[in-house]
């Protein structure tokens, strides 16, 4: 052999797999579990899914007697639950919600999605067992990105398309530097406060921010994220790649009323013709604010994503469409363009405390406009 152990598992941890829970009950009925890489399906007539238990597993033996087992696929935000099923020994079900499948094997509550499967055969390989399940149901559960493990990290899946906005960040922090001149010349003139967001992976990250005293401020700060979901960001999505759109689009949630997509694509193509998105209603905002302006430590990052998330899902499609009445718009975003074309930045201005735009609009959308195109300009960009 001219390797050894560490070089086997240094090489293939070059391979990502996802995470799963696979559980089960023991003689007594007690719920068990392991976390596993190892799982995969098999084939397809008949159902077979399969994992493979380390032989010094302690959790395996309880369950293998009763004959079955439930694969349950953990979410990004699962982490911790897959920290507690990798651990041997506790009771790893203390502090999780489950409900039993018809096997009996415990469903995780937030998982992606569980297969409950009867065991057909158990194989032995080297060190581990191959286990073979019959499918007996199967469920997609919570709409979530999976948990990623690779080279002995975790992660979170994010695809191509989606992955392309990020491409350069370089790009993006110099144009907000270019930006910052036009955003205070245009934050001190309209009395509101202008800020830059470029899209970072699954966010829209605030990278420039101008205006307004410290006593009006609204609770922005540079860094702060904001997920890239329907209904929001339209303003980078209306210009962009029918691949990005479709990504974008492909963050909806499964159960999103009939009739969201149409709405989100007719909305699209308004924020276009009229060349800038809008958001409105103080309501939306402040609960927003109130999230954004807790201390956030970075180990709270998925909690105020997921609390940003349920909020973002309780707009209308429409939210950010130019067309709607005006009334209440309180901010206004248009795209600054890179070379190519590409939409590189968001420049959006908002009017502080309990103010609309109203009849100042029109104007408004003029400067903002002005300050984007000569920003694009300034970055040899294509407008
Ligand atoms: C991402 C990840 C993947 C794992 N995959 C497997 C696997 O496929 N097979 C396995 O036996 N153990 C796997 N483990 C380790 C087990 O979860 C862990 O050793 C075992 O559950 C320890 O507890 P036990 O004695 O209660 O079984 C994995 C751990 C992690 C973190």
């Amino acid at each position: 052999m001219s390797f050894d152990a560490g070089k086997f598992r240094q090489v293939l941890g070059h391979f990502p797999t996802g995470v799963a829970v696979v559980t089960g009950v023991d003689a007594e009925g007690r719920p068990a579990g392991m976390a596993v890489g190892s799982f995969s399906s098999v084939s397809l007539d008949p159902p077979l899914v399969a994992f493979m238990p380390d032989k010094s597993s302690s959790s395996w033996p309880k369950f293998r007697d009763s004959g079955s087992f439930c694969v349950n696929i953990l979410g990004a935000e699962q982490e911790a639950v897959c920290r507690t099923f990798a651990t041997r020994g506790g009771d790893k079900f203390a502090e999780l919600s489950w409900q039993p499948a018809s096997s009996g094997a415990p469903i995780l509550d937030g998982v992606l999605a569980w297969i409950d499967c009867d065991t057909e055969v158990v194989h032995e390989a080297g060190d581990h067992y191959i286990v073979i399940g019959r499918v007996r149901q199967l469920e997609i559960g919570t709409p979530a990105l999976p948990l990623v493990f690779f080279q002995g990290g975790y992660g979170r899946f994010s695809s191509l398309s989606l992955a392309a906005w990020e491409s350069d960040l370089g790009v993006q922090m110099r144009s907000a530097d270019l930006a910052r001149p036009h955003m205070e010349a245009l934050a001190e003139e309209l009395d509101v406060e202008c800020v830059a967001s470029a899209v970072v992976g699954e966010d829209m990250v605030l990278v420039a921010r101008a205006g307004l005293l410290r006593s009006q401020r609204l609770p922005t700060a540079v860094g702060q994220r904001i997920p890239f979901e329907p209904p929001m960001g339209t303003a980078f999505v209306a210009w962009a790649s029918d691949a990005a759109r479709e990504a974008w689009l492909k963050r909806l949630p499964k159960d999103a009323p009939e009739g969201t997509l149409e709405t989100l694509e007719r909305t699209l193509a308004e924020v276009r013709e009229a060349g800038y998105s809008v958001g409105r209603g103080h309501r939306w905002h402040s609960q927003a604010a109130e999230v954004l302006s807790r201390d956030q430590p970075d180990q709270h990052r998925d909690e105020t994503a997921q609390e940003l998330h349920r909020l973002i899902q309780m707009l209308p499609a429409d939210y950010e469409s130019p067309r709607i009445d005006a009334d209440d718009v309180r901010t206004v975003s248009t795209p600054v363009r890179g070379p190519g074309g590409s939409v590189v930045l968001v420049l959006s201005v908002t009017v502080p405390g309990r103010r609309s735009l109203g009849a100042d609009l029109t104007w408004t959308v003029e400067r903002l406009r002005a300050a984007a195109d000569a920003v694009t300009k300034a970055l040899e960009g294509a407008p």
